[in-house]
């Protein structure tokens, strides 16, 4: 079985099986366990109400002098696919490896921007986190780039790779906060490049930053001007380098095996090389790639967004104009089977619009 399978079985063995799995207890509860799952949204306490969430039904609360995130599981999760369905266990199971990290003394302050979790029950379907005073990112600035990718980091060190750094899943209040983990899984980063193992190299945390956000705001930036889009992802690209050196200097200190240490140097030199020579071949091979995994991401899931479309316009425009770049970069189909395929992308996208 792969590592993916064995997941899969291991948490639906666990929905069977109608085993509790908690965090914290009713009595660090700011209100009454029974009342928090009866709540629909109209109650007094209840400060806002959150229809986006895929998973839950999301609500910020006031209780006990402050703001909290209440997230109640769907009665089925939209995302039409195991991970989706098994999300929610899987954000409770992350939460409680994530309180354990953050009590290890050389990752404390490094999780320190993971939002903490007050109480949660996979029965009960609740969780309970202190609100976020925060912003959605629409225009990444250095700081912000820097601050995630010392969390991705530090999350990579103590065994978490994060595969959903979407935009609803990024909030900054200062600090650049991550609070959902329902695409959170642990894997041995001495012996894996994720929580696929050795299986999948192309997947890894600027990867998947790049393909959940960054292109989408890299394509928003390319209608101002192609070069701003280029400075942008040139100033990720550095701040990328220098994590992916610490993080490769961290798992080397600790014995990783060299399939780690040599893909990360892979990685790192074909980085380097672009930022000395000429980002634009890297800018367009990355995008590509991040725009077309987003897309069957989107797909896989029957949960598509207006942003889906932007994207696939962006490969149906970059496949007309500049088709030989692409096979030159890019592993990619026959001209008219690539456009076959986008065709029928596009189609698939606009049935599956989530409101
Ligand atoms: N602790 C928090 N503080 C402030 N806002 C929050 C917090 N937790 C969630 N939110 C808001 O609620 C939205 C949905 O939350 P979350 O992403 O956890 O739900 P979800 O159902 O798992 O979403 P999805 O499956 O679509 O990623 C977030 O995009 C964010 O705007
Ligand atoms: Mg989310």
């Amino acid at each position: 079985m792969t590592p993916e399978q064995n997941r899969h079985a291991a948490q639906l063995a666990f929905v069977a099986s109608g085993a509790e799995l908690n965090i914290g207890t009713p009595e660090e509860c700011p209100l009454p366990v029974d009342q928090l799952v009866a709540t629909r949204g109209d109650e007094p306490y209840v400060r806002e109400r959150f229809s986006a969430g895929l998973t839950a039904h999301v609500y910020r609360i006031h209780a006990q002098g402050q703001d909290w995130t209440l997230k109640l599981a769907r009665e089925k999760c939209k995302v039409q696919n195991v991970d989706g369905q098994t999300s929610f266990l899987n954000e409770i199971q992350r939460r409680a490896d994530l309180r354990h990290l953050k009590h290890d003394p050389l990752l404390t302050d490094r999780l320190s921007a993971i939002v903490d979790t007050r109480y949660a029950s996979f029965r009960h379907g609740v969780l309970l986190s202190p609100w976020i005073e925060g912003v959605a990112i629409q225009a990444w600035d250095e700081r912000q780039l820097l601050q995630l990718f010392d969390t991705l980091v530090a999350l990579l060190l103590g065994g978490l790779f994060e595969w959903d750094l979407c935009t609803g899943n990024t909030l900054d209040d200062g600090q650049v906060r991550l609070f959902d983990f329902g695409y959170m899984y642990r894997f041995d980063p001495l012996r894996a490049f994720n929580s696929n193992g050795t299986a999948m190299p192309q997947f890894h945390a600027a990867e998947r930053f790049e393909t959940r956000q960054y292109f989408a705001h890299l394509l928003r930036l390319e209608q101002d001007g192609e070069r701003l889009a280029l400075d942008a992802f040139t100033l990720e690209k550095r701040i990328a380098v220098e994590a992916y050196q610490g993080l490769r200097a961290e798992l080397a200190s600790r014995g990783a095996a060299p399939v780690v240490l040599d893909w990360l140097d892979g990685i790192i030199a074909t980085w380097k090389r672009a930022l000395v020579n000429d980002v634009s071949e890297l800018y367009l091979q990355e995008a590509w790639r991040s725009h077309w995994l987003d897309l069957h991401d989107d797909l896989s899931g029957q949960t598509c967004t207006p942003s889906t479309l932007a994207r696939i316009g962006w490969l149906e425009r970059t496949a007309r104009e500049r088709y030989a770049d692409v096979q030159r970069l890019v592993v990619v189909e026959s001209k008219n089977r690539l456009f076959d395929q986008l065709r029928e992308a596009r189609q698939l996208a606009q049935r599956w619009q989530v409101a």
